[in-house]
C-alpha cells in the first residue's frame, strides 16, 4: 500500500519534472530569435534582427540546440566580439555568425565542439585567422570565411581540420599563398579563392591537396594558367578560372586535366583556340569561353571532347566559325550560347547538324529576317527545344524555319511591328513565347491577330504599342480593336509621319491625307507639263536647234529644267558621259555589291 503510494507519487514527481522540462525548452528562446526544427529535423536557433552588441551571449539558448544562426539584415548588423560560450553545447553540428563585424576568433573557443560539421563566419571583420582558432574542430567538414579582411594566412592555418572538405575564403585581401598554407587538411576536396588579388598561383600549396575535386579562382587577377599546378591536382573535375586576366591557352596548358568535367574560362582576354586545345579533357561536360576575345574556332577546336554537353561562346567578337568545328560534338551537344556576336550567316549553317541540340542562344548576333531566309538553306537543328533570338533586327515573322519540336522562343527586342495570322497560329503551340520590347505597331494593318489574342496570356496582353502615337505605351490588355486605327503612315515608312495624319478620328484623317497628297501630285504634273510645253515652243523659234543637240546635256544639266521633258523618264548625272543609266537597284543588288567590296 504504502510502496504504491510512494509509486504514484514518484510517478507524479517524473511527469512533475518532464512537463517542466518540455516547458521550459518549449519556452527556451531569446527574445528577438526564433526556435524552429530545420528541414532535417535539427534544434535551430536563428537570431536575424540585428543590432547585437557586445560580446556574444547564448542566454536562453537550448543546451540541445544542433544550429545556431546568428545573421542581421544589411542596414542593422551585429557588433559582436567571440567569447568563449560554446563550451557545453556539444550538440552543435552547425554554427553560422554572419553579418556581425567579428574582428577575431579567441583561442579555443570551438574547442570540444565534436559534432560541428559547418563553420559560417563570412561578412564579418576577421583580419588574421590562426590555427588555434580552430582547435577542437575535429569533425569540421565546411569553414566559410568569405567577405572577411583576411590579408595572409600563415602555414599550417588550418592544420588541426583534419576533416575539411570544404574550405571557401572568397572576396577577401590574400595576395599571396604561403608555402605549406593548406598543411594537413589533405581530405579537401573544394576550395573557393574567388575575389582575392592573387595574380599568381603558387603551385607548392597544392602539394598539401592533391585530392581537390573543386578549385576557383574567379577574378583573382591571374595572368595565365599554370600548368604546375593542375599536375599536382590529378582530380580536379570542377575548375573555375572565370574573370581573369589570362589571354592565351598554350598547347599543353591543359594536358593535366584529364577528368575536368565542368571549365569556366569566362571573361578572360584568351583571343584565339588552337586546334587540339582540349584534347585530353575527354571528359568535359561544359565548357564556356563567353567574354573572350575569340575571333575564330578552328576546324578542330573541339575535337576531343566526346562528353561535351555544354558549350557558351557568347560575347566574343566570332564572325566565323570554322566549317565542321562543331562536327566532333554534333552527336552531344546540347546546349549552345552564341550570343552577343556578329555572326555570318554562313555560321548559322554551321548549326543545322548539331543533332543533339535542345537549346541554341543567339542574342544580339545581329540577325536579320534574310538571314533566316529558308531559301538559304538555314536550318536550325531538327530537336531544339529552346531558340533565343532576342536582341537581333528581324523585321517580319517567319514560322517557316522554326523546328518542329520548338517549345521555347525569345524574340524580344527585334524589329517586329506585327506578326500575321497564319505565322502566329504556328506559334500559339509553343509553351514559352517572349515577344517584349518590338516596336508594335498598333494599327488594323499589323497588330489584329495579337489583339484577339491578348486575353489569352500576359505575353500578349503585354505587348506594348509603340505606334501611332495616340495609343503609345499603351497594353494590348488595355486595347478594343475598336480602338485601332487604319494603317498609319508609319506603317509602310520609318520614321514619325503618323504625327500629322492620324487626328482623333483616324480613318478619316488619313482619306483627307492621301487625298489632298494626291492633288498636290496632280498639281505639281500639270504645273510641270506647261512649262516643258511652253519651253519646247519658245527652243523652236529662238534658238537653234542642232546647236542645242551637240552641247544637249551640259545646257540640260545647267538649267535643271527639262527632268521630265524627255520622252522617257531618265535621270542623268553631267559627268556620265557613256550615257550610264541609274537604274533602281534592288536590295539584293546593293547586298552583293556590298559584300564584293567588304
Ligand atoms: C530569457 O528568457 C526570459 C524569460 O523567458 C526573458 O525574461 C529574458 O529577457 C530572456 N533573455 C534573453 C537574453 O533573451
Ligand atoms: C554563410 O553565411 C552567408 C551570410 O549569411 C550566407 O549567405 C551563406 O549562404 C552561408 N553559407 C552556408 C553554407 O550556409
Ligand atoms: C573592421 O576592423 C578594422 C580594424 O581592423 C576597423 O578599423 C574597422 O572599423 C572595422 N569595421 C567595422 C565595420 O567595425
Ligand atoms: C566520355 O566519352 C567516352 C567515349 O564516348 C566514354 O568512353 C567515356 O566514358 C566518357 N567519359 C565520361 C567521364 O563520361
Ligand atoms: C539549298 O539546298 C538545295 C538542295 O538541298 C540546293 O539545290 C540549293 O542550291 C541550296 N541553296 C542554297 C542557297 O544553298
Ligand atoms: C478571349 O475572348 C474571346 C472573345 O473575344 C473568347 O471567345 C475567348 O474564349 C476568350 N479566351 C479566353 C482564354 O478567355
Amino acid at each position: 500500500m504504502i510502496r504504491s503510494i510512494a509509486g504514484s507519487g514518484m510517478e507524479c514527481w517524473k511527469w512533475a519534472i518532464i512537463m517542466f522540462v518540455v516547458r521550459s525548452t518549449l519556452a527556451m528562446c531569446p527574445t528577438k530569435c526564433s526556435c524552429f526544427l530545420d528541414h532535417k529535423g535539427r534544434n535551430t536557433v536563428l537570431c536575424k534582427e540585428g543590432g547585437m552588441i557586445g560580446p556574444l551571449n547564448l542566454n536562453n539558448v537550448s543546451l540541445d540546440t544542433e544550429v545556431l544562426k546568428i545573421t542581421a539584415p544589411d542596414d542593422n548588423n551585429n557588433m559582436l566580439t567571440m567569447s568563449p560560450v560554446f563550451q557545453s553545447y556539444r550538440k552543435l553540428e552547425e554554427i553560422h555568425i554572419t553579418k556581425s563585424n567579428v574582428p577575431q576568433l579567441g583561442m579555443h573557443f570551438f574547442w570540444g565542439l565534436r559534432k560541428l560539421d559547418v563553420l559560417n563566419l563570412s561578412q564579418n571583420n576577421i583580419t588574421q585567422p590562426l590555427d588555434h582558432n580552430f582547435r577542437g574542430l575535429d569533425k569540421l567538414k565546411e569553414l566559410y570565411l568569405d567577405d572577411n579582411r583576411i590579408q595572409s594566412l600563415p602555414s599550417g592555418t588550418f592544420r588541426y581540420l583534419h576533416e575539411l572538405k570544404l574550405l571557401s575564403i572568397q572576396r577577401n585581401r590574400i595576395t599571396d599563398l604561403a608555402n605549406r598554407i593548406f598543411l594537413e587538411i589533405g581530405k579537401l576536396k573544394a576550395l573557393k579563392l574567388s575575389g582575392n588579388n592573387l595574380r599568381e598561383l603558387n603551385p607548392e600549396v597544392f602539394r598539401d591537396v592533391q585530392e581537390l575535386r573543386q578549385f576557383e579562382c574567379r577574378g583573382c587577377a591571374l595572368k595565365k594558367i599554370n600548368k604546375e599546378v593542375y599536375r599536382l591536382l590529378p582530380y580536379l573535375s570542377v575548375l573555375d578560372m572565370g574573370d581573369n586576366e589570362i589571354k592565351a591557352i598554350h598547347a599543353d596548358d591543359l594536358k593535366d586535366l584529364a577528368n575536368v568535367k565542368v571549365l569556366k574560362l569566362d571573361g578572360n582576354q584568351i583571343f584565339s583556340l588552337h586546334d587540339n586545345t582540349f584534347s585530353n579533357q575527354i571528359a568535359l561536360r561544359k565548357l564556356t569561353l563567353a567574354r573572350n576575345e575569340l575571333t575564330k574556332i578552328g576546324a578542330n577546336a573541339f575535337v576531343e571532347l566526346y562528353n561535351l554537353t555544354e558549350l557558351d561562346l557568347s560575347y566574343n567578337k566570332l564572325e566565323k566559325i570554322h566549317d565542321g568545328a562543331f562536327e566532333a560534338v554534333s552527336s552531344t551537344l546540347e546546349i549552345l550560347a552564341l550570343s552577343g556576336n556578329q555572326l555570318k550567316t554562313h555560321t548559322l549553317k554551321e548549326l543545322g547538324q548539331l543533332q543533339a541540340l535542345k537549346e541554341l542562344k543567339l542574342s544580339g548576333c545581329g540577325i536579320t529576317e534574310y538571314d533566316l531566309d529558308i531559301k538559304k538553306n538555314i536550318t536550325f537543328p531538327k530537336n531544339l527545344e529552346s531558340l533565343d533570338l532576342s536582341a537581333n533586327h528581324i523585321s517580319v515573322m517567319n514560322t517557316e524555319f522554326l523546328p518542329a519540336k520548338l517549345k521555347s522562343l525569345d524574340i524580344a527586342k527585334n524589329r517586329l511591328r506585327g506578326i500575321d495570322e497564319y505565322n502566329l497560329q504556328r506559334l500559339d503551340h509553343l509553351k514559352s513565347l517572349n515577344l517584349q520590347g518590338n516596336p508594335w505597331s498598333c494599327d488594323l494593318c499589323y497588330i489584329v491577330p495579337l489583339l484577339e489574342r491578348a486575353n489569352r496570356s500576359a505575353t500578349f496582353s503585354d505587348i506594348l504599342c509603340v505606334s501611332p502615337y495616340t495609343v503609345r505605351g499603351k497594353s494590348l490588355g488595355m486595347l478594343e480593336k475598336g480602338d485601332l486605327t487604319w494603317c498609319t503612315a508609319a506603317s509602310y515608312s520609318t520614321g514619325d509621319a503618323d504625327y500629322f495624319l492620324v487626328s482623333s478620328d483616324g480613318n478619316i484623317g488619313i482619306i483627307a491625307a492621301s487625298m489632298s497628297v494626291c492633288l498636290l501630285i496632280l498639281t505639281i504634273l500639270a504645273i510641270i507639263g506647261t512649262l516643258c510645253y511652253s519651253r519646247r515652243h519658245a527652243a523652236r523659234y529662238y534658238t537653234h536647234e542642232d546647236k542645242l543637240a551637240i552641247e544637249g546635256e551640259n545646257i540640260v544639266d545647267n538649267n535643271h529644267s527639262p527632268l521630265f521633258c524627255d520622252g522617257e523618264l531618265s535621270f542623268k548625272f553631267p559627268l556620265d558621259n557613256d550615257s550610264k543609266k541609274i537604274t533602281i537597284s534592288t536590295i539584293e543588288d546593293i547586298k552583293k555589291e556590298h559584300s564584293i567590296t567588304t
